[in-house]
Protein backbone atom coordinates (compact mmCIF):
# COMPACT_ATOMS: atom_id res chain seq x y z
CA UNK A 1 0.00 0.00 0.00
CA UNK A 2 2.71 2.17 1.18
CA UNK A 3 5.09 1.27 -2.29
CA UNK A 4 1.91 2.01 -4.31
CA UNK A 5 1.27 5.94 -2.79
CA UNK A 6 5.33 6.60 -2.95
CA UNK A 7 5.23 5.43 -6.99
CA UNK A 8 2.13 7.75 -7.29
CA UNK A 9 4.35 10.14 -5.45
CA UNK A 10 7.09 9.44 -7.84
CA UNK A 11 5.21 10.90 -10.90
CA UNK A 12 3.96 14.06 -8.71
CA UNK A 13 5.40 17.81 -9.80
CA UNK A 14 4.80 19.12 -6.50
CA UNK A 15 5.87 16.92 -3.97
CA UNK A 16 8.92 16.68 -6.60
CA UNK A 17 9.54 20.00 -5.86
CA UNK A 18 9.57 20.01 -2.01
CA UNK A 19 11.86 16.97 -1.70
CA UNK A 20 14.23 18.15 -4.22
CA UNK A 21 14.48 21.30 -2.52
CA UNK A 22 15.05 20.32 1.43
CA UNK A 23 18.69 20.34 2.17
CA UNK A 24 18.77 17.23 3.51
CA UNK A 25 17.88 15.28 0.13
CA UNK A 26 21.15 15.59 -1.61
CA UNK A 27 23.03 13.88 1.82
CA UNK A 28 21.05 10.50 1.36
CA UNK A 29 20.35 10.40 -1.80
CA UNK A 30 24.62 10.39 -2.12
CA UNK A 31 23.90 6.50 -1.00
CA UNK A 32 22.46 5.29 -4.10
CA UNK A 33 23.64 8.11 -6.53
CA UNK A 34 27.30 8.56 -7.47
CA UNK A 35 26.62 12.20 -7.81
CA UNK A 36 26.06 14.73 -10.31
CA UNK A 37 28.73 14.88 -13.24
CA UNK A 38 30.50 12.43 -15.36
CA UNK A 39 33.51 13.03 -13.41
CA UNK A 40 31.35 11.88 -10.09
CA UNK A 41 29.93 8.72 -12.24
CA UNK A 42 33.80 7.78 -14.00
CA UNK A 43 35.26 8.02 -9.71
CA UNK A 44 32.92 5.99 -8.59
CA UNK A 45 33.01 3.27 -11.28
CA UNK A 46 36.78 3.17 -10.79
CA UNK A 47 36.22 2.54 -7.07
CA UNK A 48 33.17 -0.27 -7.89
CA UNK A 49 36.22 -2.00 -10.65
CA UNK A 50 39.01 -1.74 -7.83
CA UNK A 51 36.98 -3.77 -5.47
CA UNK A 52 36.14 -6.98 -8.14
CA UNK A 53 32.95 -5.39 -9.67
CA UNK A 54 31.61 -4.28 -12.82
CA UNK A 55 29.45 -1.56 -13.37
CA UNK A 56 26.87 -0.01 -15.90
CA UNK A 57 26.19 3.74 -15.98
CA UNK A 58 22.48 5.18 -15.68
CA UNK A 59 22.51 9.22 -16.34
CA UNK A 60 19.33 10.09 -14.46
CA UNK A 61 16.50 11.37 -16.62
CA UNK A 62 13.42 9.74 -17.97
CA UNK A 63 9.64 10.55 -19.73
CA UNK A 64 11.27 13.22 -21.45
CA UNK A 65 8.49 15.66 -23.34
CA UNK A 66 11.46 17.49 -25.24
CA UNK A 67 13.40 17.38 -28.20
CA UNK A 68 16.51 19.35 -27.33
CA UNK A 69 16.36 17.46 -24.38
CA UNK A 70 16.06 13.94 -25.04
CA UNK A 71 19.47 15.20 -28.05
CA UNK A 72 20.97 16.83 -24.99
CA UNK A 73 20.66 13.23 -22.82
CA UNK A 74 21.69 11.38 -25.87
CA UNK A 75 25.60 14.03 -25.90
CA UNK A 76 25.30 12.98 -22.01
CA UNK A 77 25.86 9.64 -22.76
CA UNK A 78 28.24 9.79 -25.49
CA UNK A 79 30.77 12.10 -23.54
CA UNK A 80 30.20 9.03 -20.75
CA UNK A 81 31.58 6.99 -23.23
CA UNK A 82 34.24 8.77 -23.99
CA UNK A 83 34.98 9.45 -20.62
CA UNK A 84 34.94 5.59 -19.37
CA UNK A 85 37.46 5.40 -22.76
CA UNK A 86 39.82 8.05 -21.76
CA UNK A 87 40.23 5.76 -18.26
CA UNK A 88 40.73 2.73 -19.47
CA UNK A 89 37.46 1.42 -18.14
CA UNK A 90 34.98 0.03 -20.81
CA UNK A 91 36.60 -3.39 -20.42
CA UNK A 92 34.33 -3.42 -17.05
CA UNK A 93 31.88 -0.69 -17.45
CA UNK A 94 28.86 -0.73 -19.98
CA UNK A 95 25.61 2.06 -20.02
CA UNK A 96 22.57 1.39 -19.29
CA UNK A 97 19.65 4.17 -21.30
CA UNK A 98 16.01 4.98 -20.13
CA UNK A 99 14.50 5.24 -23.82
CA UNK A 100 11.94 7.43 -22.57
CA UNK A 101 14.79 9.84 -21.40
CA UNK A 102 16.03 10.21 -25.39
CA UNK A 103 12.89 10.87 -26.94
CA UNK A 104 10.42 8.05 -26.90
CA UNK A 105 7.89 9.81 -25.20
CA UNK A 106 7.64 12.44 -27.60
CA UNK A 107 4.48 13.22 -29.24
CA UNK A 108 4.74 12.07 -33.18
CA UNK A 109 7.83 10.42 -34.36
CA UNK A 110 8.96 9.96 -30.79
CA UNK A 111 9.50 5.93 -31.18
CA UNK A 112 12.32 6.84 -34.03
CA UNK A 113 13.46 9.58 -32.41
CA UNK A 114 14.63 7.44 -29.29
CA UNK A 115 15.98 4.68 -32.02
CA UNK A 116 18.42 7.52 -33.84
CA UNK A 117 19.37 8.78 -30.44
CA UNK A 118 19.84 5.03 -28.87
CA UNK A 119 21.79 3.75 -32.00
CA UNK A 120 24.24 6.83 -31.76
CA UNK A 121 24.65 5.35 -27.72
CA UNK A 122 25.07 2.39 -29.42
CA UNK A 123 27.74 3.01 -31.76
CA UNK A 124 29.81 4.60 -29.45
CA UNK A 125 29.78 2.66 -26.77
CA UNK A 126 31.01 -0.09 -29.47
CA UNK A 127 33.60 2.50 -30.86
CA UNK A 128 34.83 2.29 -26.85
CA UNK A 129 34.92 -1.01 -26.76
CA UNK A 130 31.60 -1.72 -24.65
CA UNK A 131 27.81 -1.91 -24.36
CA UNK A 132 24.32 -0.88 -24.11
CA UNK A 133 21.65 -1.71 -22.02
CA UNK A 134 18.38 -0.51 -22.69
CA UNK A 135 16.17 0.24 -19.31
CA UNK A 136 12.71 -1.35 -19.38
CA UNK A 137 9.78 1.45 -17.94
CA UNK A 138 6.16 0.92 -17.22
CA UNK A 139 4.12 -1.71 -19.46
CA UNK A 140 2.76 1.25 -21.90
CA UNK A 141 6.64 0.91 -23.08
CA UNK A 142 7.40 -2.44 -23.07
CA UNK A 143 6.75 -3.45 -27.22
CA UNK A 144 8.01 0.06 -28.55
CA UNK A 145 11.19 -0.73 -26.61
CA UNK A 146 11.52 -4.54 -27.85
CA UNK A 147 10.99 -3.26 -30.93
CA UNK A 148 13.50 -0.90 -30.58
CA UNK A 149 15.82 -3.92 -29.37
CA UNK A 150 15.35 -5.98 -32.25
CA UNK A 151 16.21 -2.82 -34.70
CA UNK A 152 19.35 -1.89 -32.31
CA UNK A 153 20.30 -5.83 -32.36
CA UNK A 154 21.11 -5.75 -36.20
CA UNK A 155 24.08 -3.25 -36.14
CA UNK A 156 24.81 -4.18 -32.76
CA UNK A 157 24.06 -7.64 -31.51
CA UNK A 158 25.54 -7.33 -27.74
CA UNK A 159 22.26 -4.43 -27.03
CA UNK A 160 20.96 -5.68 -23.72
CA UNK A 161 17.03 -6.29 -22.71
CA UNK A 162 15.42 -5.99 -19.88
CA UNK A 163 12.42 -8.09 -18.11
CA UNK A 164 10.22 -7.34 -15.57
CA UNK A 165 9.36 -10.14 -13.75
CA UNK A 166 5.71 -9.03 -12.85
CA UNK A 167 4.49 -8.64 -16.13
CA UNK A 168 2.13 -11.78 -17.73
CA UNK A 169 3.76 -11.56 -20.31
CA UNK A 170 7.36 -11.86 -19.54
CA UNK A 171 7.93 -15.87 -19.60
CA UNK A 172 7.32 -15.50 -23.30
CA UNK A 173 9.23 -12.74 -24.12
CA UNK A 174 12.13 -14.80 -21.73
CA UNK A 175 11.90 -17.53 -24.41
CA UNK A 176 11.82 -15.22 -27.79
CA UNK A 177 15.06 -13.59 -25.94
CA UNK A 178 16.80 -17.07 -25.00
CA UNK A 179 18.75 -17.25 -27.74
CA UNK A 180 22.69 -17.32 -28.47
CA UNK A 181 24.53 -14.12 -27.52
CA UNK A 182 21.16 -12.58 -26.11
CA UNK A 183 21.64 -10.43 -22.81
CA UNK A 184 19.07 -10.32 -20.86
CA UNK A 185 18.83 -8.28 -17.83
CA UNK A 186 15.93 -10.03 -15.48
CA UNK A 187 14.13 -7.73 -12.75
CA UNK A 188 10.95 -7.74 -10.63
CA UNK A 189 9.69 -4.49 -12.49
CA UNK A 190 9.53 -1.31 -10.19
CA UNK A 191 6.27 0.80 -11.80
CA UNK A 192 2.86 0.90 -10.45
CA UNK A 193 1.30 -1.59 -12.67
CA UNK A 194 -2.56 -2.31 -13.18
CA UNK A 195 -3.42 -6.50 -12.67
CA UNK A 196 -5.02 -6.19 -16.08
CA UNK A 197 -1.15 -6.97 -16.90
CA UNK A 198 1.32 -8.12 -13.92
CA UNK A 199 1.03 -9.87 -10.80
CA UNK A 200 -0.36 -7.99 -7.89
CA UNK A 201 0.98 -10.59 -4.81
CA UNK A 202 4.63 -10.69 -4.74
CA UNK A 203 4.79 -14.17 -4.37
CA UNK A 204 3.55 -14.80 -7.66
CA UNK A 205 6.03 -11.99 -8.61
CA UNK A 206 8.99 -13.97 -7.08
CA UNK A 207 7.42 -17.64 -8.90
CA UNK A 208 7.38 -15.87 -12.02
CA UNK A 209 11.06 -14.92 -11.20
CA UNK A 210 12.24 -18.25 -10.88
CA UNK A 211 10.22 -19.91 -13.96
CA UNK A 212 11.73 -16.97 -16.15
CA UNK A 213 15.73 -17.41 -14.77
CA UNK A 214 14.48 -21.25 -15.52
CA UNK A 215 14.26 -20.51 -19.11
CA UNK A 216 17.08 -17.12 -19.35
CA UNK A 217 19.88 -20.34 -17.39
CA UNK A 218 18.33 -23.19 -19.90
CA UNK A 219 18.59 -20.95 -23.02
CA UNK A 220 21.86 -20.20 -25.12
CA UNK A 221 21.53 -16.43 -24.24
CA UNK A 222 23.06 -14.58 -21.00
CA UNK A 223 21.35 -14.05 -18.25
CA UNK A 224 21.82 -11.25 -16.19
CA UNK A 225 20.20 -11.58 -12.98
CA UNK A 226 18.78 -8.13 -11.34
CA UNK A 227 17.82 -8.80 -7.64
CA UNK A 228 18.56 -7.85 -3.72
CA UNK A 229 16.98 -10.66 -2.84
CA UNK A 230 18.88 -13.29 -0.87
CA UNK A 231 15.93 -15.89 -1.61
CA UNK A 232 15.96 -15.60 -5.33
CA UNK A 233 20.10 -15.25 -5.23
CA UNK A 234 20.18 -18.84 -3.53
CA UNK A 235 17.81 -20.16 -6.17
CA UNK A 236 19.31 -18.49 -9.06
CA UNK A 237 23.10 -20.39 -8.08
CA UNK A 238 21.30 -23.88 -7.90
CA UNK A 239 19.95 -23.22 -10.82
CA UNK A 240 22.82 -21.94 -12.84
CA UNK A 241 24.37 -25.47 -11.11
CA UNK A 242 21.08 -27.41 -12.28
CA UNK A 243 21.74 -25.93 -16.21
CA UNK A 244 25.80 -26.35 -15.86
CA UNK A 245 26.65 -22.46 -16.14
CA UNK A 246 29.75 -21.54 -14.80
CA UNK A 247 30.64 -18.34 -13.55
CA UNK A 248 31.07 -15.94 -16.46
CA UNK A 249 28.18 -17.15 -18.50
CA UNK A 250 25.80 -15.23 -16.49
CA UNK A 251 26.05 -12.37 -14.15
CA UNK A 252 24.27 -10.43 -11.07
CA UNK A 253 23.43 -7.42 -10.66
CA UNK A 254 22.20 -5.08 -8.12
CA UNK A 255 21.95 -1.04 -7.53
CA UNK A 256 24.71 1.38 -6.06
CA UNK A 257 24.28 1.79 -2.33
CA UNK A 258 22.00 -1.27 -2.11
CA UNK A 259 23.58 -4.43 -0.30
CA UNK A 260 27.25 -3.56 -1.43
CA UNK A 261 28.31 -6.46 1.18
CA UNK A 262 26.46 -9.50 -0.75
CA UNK A 263 28.09 -8.08 -3.79
CA UNK A 264 31.56 -8.36 -2.43
CA UNK A 265 31.00 -11.46 -1.39
CA UNK A 266 29.31 -12.98 -4.61
CA UNK A 267 32.53 -11.34 -6.53
CA UNK A 268 34.78 -13.33 -4.05
CA UNK A 269 32.84 -16.40 -4.62
CA UNK A 270 33.91 -15.90 -8.41
CA UNK A 271 30.67 -14.70 -9.96
CA UNK A 272 30.43 -11.68 -11.91
CA UNK A 273 28.53 -9.12 -10.34
CA UNK A 274 27.56 -5.77 -12.15
CA UNK A 275 26.48 -2.38 -9.63
CA UNK A 276 23.67 -0.43 -11.57
CA UNK A 277 25.14 3.27 -11.11
CA UNK A 278 23.10 5.98 -11.65
CA UNK A 279 24.25 9.67 -11.67
CA UNK A 280 23.09 13.56 -12.55
CA UNK A 281 20.93 15.81 -10.94
CA UNK A 282 17.30 14.26 -12.32
CA UNK A 283 17.23 12.08 -9.03
CA UNK A 284 13.60 12.14 -7.83
CA UNK A 285 11.70 9.28 -9.78
CA UNK A 286 14.54 6.88 -9.02
CA UNK A 287 14.69 7.65 -5.28
CA UNK A 288 10.98 7.58 -5.18
CA UNK A 289 10.89 3.89 -6.59
CA UNK A 290 13.73 3.13 -3.80
CA UNK A 291 12.06 3.96 -1.50
CA UNK A 292 8.64 2.40 -3.22
CA UNK A 293 10.25 -1.16 -2.78
CA UNK A 294 12.12 -0.75 0.43
CA UNK A 295 10.92 0.51 3.82
CA UNK A 296 14.40 0.57 5.35
CA UNK A 297 15.46 2.92 2.78
CA UNK A 298 12.27 5.49 3.23
CA UNK A 299 13.25 5.22 7.28
CA UNK A 300 16.72 6.25 6.21
CA UNK A 301 15.55 8.83 4.33
CA UNK A 302 13.19 10.10 7.14
CA UNK A 303 16.08 9.44 9.83
CA UNK A 304 17.94 11.97 8.31
CA UNK A 305 15.19 14.87 7.68
CA UNK A 306 14.19 14.24 11.73
CA UNK A 307 18.60 13.93 12.77
CA UNK A 308 19.06 17.13 10.90
CA UNK A 309 16.09 19.39 12.66
P1 LIG B 1 12.72 -6.72 -3.30
O1 LIG B 1 12.81 -5.22 -3.23
O2 LIG B 1 11.43 -7.35 -3.69
O3 LIG B 1 13.22 -7.29 -1.92
C1 LIG B 1 13.08 -8.67 -1.60
C2 LIG B 1 13.88 -8.94 -0.35
O4 LIG B 1 15.27 -8.72 -0.62
C3 LIG B 1 13.57 -7.99 0.81
O5 LIG B 1 12.48 -8.42 1.53
C4 LIG B 1 14.87 -8.05 1.59
O6 LIG B 1 14.90 -9.24 2.33
C5 LIG B 1 15.91 -8.15 0.49
N1 LIG B 1 16.47 -6.86 0.12
C6 LIG B 1 16.10 -6.09 -0.92
N2 LIG B 1 16.84 -4.97 -0.97
C7 LIG B 1 17.69 -5.03 0.07
C8 LIG B 1 18.70 -4.18 0.57
N3 LIG B 1 18.99 -3.02 -0.03
N4 LIG B 1 19.36 -4.57 1.69
C9 LIG B 1 19.07 -5.72 2.30
N5 LIG B 1 18.12 -6.57 1.86
C10 LIG B 1 17.44 -6.24 0.77
N6 LIG B 1 13.20 -2.20 -12.73
C11 LIG B 1 12.55 -1.90 -13.87
O7 LIG B 1 11.32 -1.85 -13.88
N7 LIG B 1 13.26 -1.66 -15.01
C12 LIG B 1 14.62 -1.73 -15.06
O8 LIG B 1 15.21 -1.51 -16.12
C13 LIG B 1 15.30 -2.08 -13.86
N8 LIG B 1 16.65 -2.19 -13.83
C14 LIG B 1 17.28 -2.68 -12.69
C15 LIG B 1 18.64 -2.91 -12.70
C16 LIG B 1 19.26 -3.48 -11.59
C17 LIG B 1 20.72 -3.77 -11.62
C18 LIG B 1 18.47 -3.81 -10.43
C19 LIG B 1 19.09 -4.47 -9.23
C20 LIG B 1 17.14 -3.53 -10.42
C21 LIG B 1 16.53 -2.95 -11.53
N9 LIG B 1 15.17 -2.64 -11.51
C22 LIG B 1 14.55 -2.30 -12.69
C23 LIG B 1 14.43 -2.61 -10.23
C24 LIG B 1 13.73 -3.93 -9.95
O9 LIG B 1 12.69 -4.13 -10.85
C25 LIG B 1 13.18 -3.97 -8.52
O10 LIG B 1 12.25 -2.95 -8.37
C26 LIG B 1 14.23 -3.80 -7.45
O11 LIG B 1 15.42 -4.46 -7.75
C27 LIG B 1 13.70 -4.37 -6.12
O12 LIG B 1 13.45 -5.75 -6.24
P2 LIG B 1 14.43 -6.87 -5.63
O13 LIG B 1 14.39 -8.02 -6.57
O14 LIG B 1 15.78 -6.29 -5.43
O15 LIG B 1 13.86 -7.32 -4.27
Amino acid sequence: MLGRVLLGASRSQRLRSVVEKAPVSRGVVARFIAGDTTADAVRVTRELINANLTVTIDHLGEDTLDRAQADAVTTEYLGLLAALKDHGLTDRAEVSVKLTAVGQALPGHGEKIALENARQICQAAADAGTTVTLDMEDHTTTDSTLSILQDLREDFPSTGAVLQAYLYRTEEDCRALASAGSRVRLCKGAYNEPASVAYQDTRDVDRSFVRCMKILLAGEGYPMLATHDPRLIEIAGSLAARFRREPGTYEYQMLYGSRPTEQLRLAQAGETVRVYVPYGDDWYGYMMRRMAERPANLQFFLRAIATKK
